[in-house]
């Protein structure tokens, strides 16, 4: 197997600073995942779930990264890049932002820096695997140079797999 560099954990852009989970994100994360509408996941879920981020960017040298503005210091979503229904050699990118900050392209500032360091680690290839109905998302991997490569049908309906060599 091949062996990639660890990930940058501290990424900037103009307008955005990308670094790794603290405690303290709890609240605000979830907050973000109540957006989702299916729920609201307790203060003490969340910790979890930061913790166990924090330990499999440990072993696998890639992760989500929370995403914050420069001038306001808000957290507004995450970016970067999971194995998700890819392969660690292969990872898919993945960002979600609060509903208050889209529509600014933000997400597609924070996922270019975060091509940017998937480069960095030496991969040659990235995923996206996206709702079929989720234009705004499909535009950002657009814009980024991702292209569609197959459609798989899940319970929930089609995804849309895009793909992007690395240079
Ligand atoms: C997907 C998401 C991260 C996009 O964030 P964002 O910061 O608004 O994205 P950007 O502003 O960088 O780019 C969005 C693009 O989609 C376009 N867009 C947005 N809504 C659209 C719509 N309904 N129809 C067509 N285009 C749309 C925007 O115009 C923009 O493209 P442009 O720059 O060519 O104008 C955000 O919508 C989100 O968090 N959604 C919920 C979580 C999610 O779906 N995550 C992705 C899972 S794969």
């Amino acid at each position: 197997m091949t062996t990639y560099e660890t990930m940058p954990f501290h990424l900037e852009t103009e307008r955005l600073i990308l670094r790794p989970w603290a405690e303290s994100d709890a609240a605000e994360f979830c907050a973000l995942l109540s957006e989702r509408g299916k729920g609201t996941p307790t203060v003490e879920h969340i910790r979890t779930s930061i913790a166990e981020l924090l330990t499999a960017t440990a072993t696998t040298g890639i992760a989500l990264l929370p995403i914050q503005r420069r001038d306001e210091g808000d957290f507004i979503g995450y970016c970067g890049l999971i194995t998700g229904r890819s392969t660690l050699e292969e990872p898919e990118i993945a960002y979600e932002l609060f509903q208050r900050a889209h529509g600014r392209g933000y997400a597609t500032e924070a996922a270019r820096a975060v091509l940017d360091a998937a480069i960095a680690t030496g991969r040659k290839r990235l995923w996206s695997t996206v709702g079929a109905w989720n234009t705004p998302s499909l535009h950002v991997l657009e814009k980024l140079g991702f292209e569609r490569d197959h459609v798989s049908t899940e319970d929930n309906g089609e995804v849309v797999w895009l793909t992007r060599s690395l240079p």
